[in-house]
């Protein structure tokens, strides 16, 4: 069986605030798109990428992709539709049972023991999974106000990260049937929990960050120096 990797690349990231997108900023001599590539090129060289790029993206070079085989496809209004688009741009050669590995972008500083670690998981689990940190801090909900209304239990609570794993044909139909019955689908797993399955959770370091605000490029920075001692 082959493993697809479907990476999301085609956001504006407003939050940012900068004059491009976040994958476009420079994170350790290169920009962050190629860094993020070059983590998975390193953990899985002969995986199949499709990359999702916003169709008038005007800085993407594909000289930066160390892929043998690689593809584009455009990217929607949000990251569901982008992963979509993806899924179909594969459906003339994945496989139902093929393995498709969904990583945002703007995770750069995921390691390749991670990576091989959550392949190596999922190889048995038919439901997928996803690399994920347990809850550290104690969780509040607000009151729409900007008080606290209460205190949830961390206990049991995870933070989703990406890679997400699934196989073709289950994540196809999870996201079909998502989008079917309107539900708001921030990450792939959501889907397929939509479907009454349990992905496996994963537990993954937690420098493993998304790249959101501003300060979190020298963050990344940092932790890709940390991780090369
Ligand atoms: O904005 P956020 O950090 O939540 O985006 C997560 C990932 O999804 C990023 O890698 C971004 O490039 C991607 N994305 C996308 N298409 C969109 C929105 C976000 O591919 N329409």
């Amino acid at each position: 069986k082959r493993l697809w990797l479907v990476v999301p690349a085609a956001g504006r990231g407003r939050r940012m605030g900068a004059e491009r997108p976040k994958q476009y900023l420079t994170l350790a001599g290169h920009p962050v798109l190629v860094q993020t590539l070059a983590r998975l090129h390193q953990a899985f060289p002969e995986a199949r990428l499709c990359l999702c790029l916003d169709p008038d993206d005007a800085y993407f070079d594909p000289a930066w992709v160390p892929f043998g085989e690689w593809r584009r496809s455009p990217g929607g209004a949000e990251r569901v539709d982008s992963v979509r688009q993806a899924l179909a741009a594969l459906a003339d050669e994945a496989h139902v049972d093929d393995l498709v590995l969904v990583h945002d972008v703007a995770r750069p500083c995921v390691t390749v023991a991670d990576l091989r670690r959550l392949l190596a998981n999922l190889r048995e689990d038919a439901a997928g999974g996803l690399l994920a940190t347990p809850a550290a801090d104690t969780m509040k909900r607000d009151d729409g106000h900007g008080s606290v209304a209460r205190t949830e239990s961390r206990r049991g609570l995870w933070h989703a990260q990406t890679p997400q794993g699934f196989r073709y044909g289950l994540l196809c139909r999870a996201l079909d049937a998502a989008r079917a019955r309107g539900l708001e689908v921030t990450d792939e797993a959501s889907a397929v929990e939509a479907l009454g399955l349990s992905p496996r959770l994963v537990p993954g370091r937690r420098d493993n960050i998304k790249i959101t605000h501003p300060e979190d490029l020298a963050l990344a920075a940092h932790i890709l120096a940390a991780q090369r001692e």
